[in-house]
């Protein structure tokens, strides 16, 4: 088979996962977004405090994360027969180091399903087949016990503590940085082609 013949093929499939495929944020997924980020499912795991944003504020956020589709990173809408279940962003890749930061999250609804977990591998092989990452990394607060479990799942690791980094309810906890390298997610997954 020639090369493009294995490319062609490799492209046909490199937006989907066993359960999810990965598309652009559309304008009418907006809403859908906005609800989740207020949610307090979501919202105590992807914003160090607890506020209520003007919609127009979290609308706009949303539509610039949509929008940066270049050389620095992603951010796709995660859906699954025919529904948005999540969105992921991989985002800041730069010359030399080539570390990408993961974001994600899934629709209250949807989690506990399997989609986060699809949504993640599909999202790490975009970034190290793709985007020539070097590392992936992330921050996620400490109390995120199923947010921890799922990204070690994936092979991230845990790279370290940052102590009493945010406060809640009187108390301060910590942000966890957990990183996966090129080299870990190949020794899983193997060469592509
Ligand atoms: C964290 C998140 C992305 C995971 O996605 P998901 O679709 O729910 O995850 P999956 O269903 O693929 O897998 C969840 C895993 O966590 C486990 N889990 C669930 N609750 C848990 C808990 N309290 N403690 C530890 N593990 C837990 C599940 O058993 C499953 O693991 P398994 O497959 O080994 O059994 C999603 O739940 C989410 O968006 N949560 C809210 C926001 C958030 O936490 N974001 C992370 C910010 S960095």
């Amino acid at each position: 088979m020639s090369d493009y013949q294995r490319l062609r093929e490799w492209a046909a499939d490199i937006f989907h996962g066993e359960k999810v495929q990965l598309r652009a944020i559309e304008d009418e997924d907006i809403e859908t977004l906005c609800d989740w980020w207020d949610n307090p499912d979501t919202t105590l795991f992807n914003d160090g405090n607890i506020i209520r944003r003007r919609r127009d504020e979290n609308a706009e956020m949303f539509r610039q994360w949509a929008s940066s589709k270049d050389a620095s990173g992603f951010a796709y809408a995660a859906e699954a027969d025919g529904e948005m279940v999540g969105q992921v962003s991989v985002h800041s890749i730069k010359a030399p180091a080539m570390i990408g930061t993961l974001g994600m999250v899934v629709g209250p609804q949807f989690q506990d399903q399997g989609y986060g977990t699809d949504i993640l591998e599909v999202a790490l092989r975009l970034a190290f087949t793709e985007y020539a990452c070097r590392k992936v990394e992330l921050l996620v607060f400490g109390y995120s016990d199923r947010g921890i479990h799922t990204y070690e799942k994936v092979g991230f690791q845990v790279e370290g503590r940052r102590r009493a980094s945010v406060f809640h309810a009187g108390k301060w906890y910590d942000d966890v940085s957990m990183g996966i390298l090129a080299e870990e997610y190949f020794a899983r997954h193997g060469e592509p082609l």
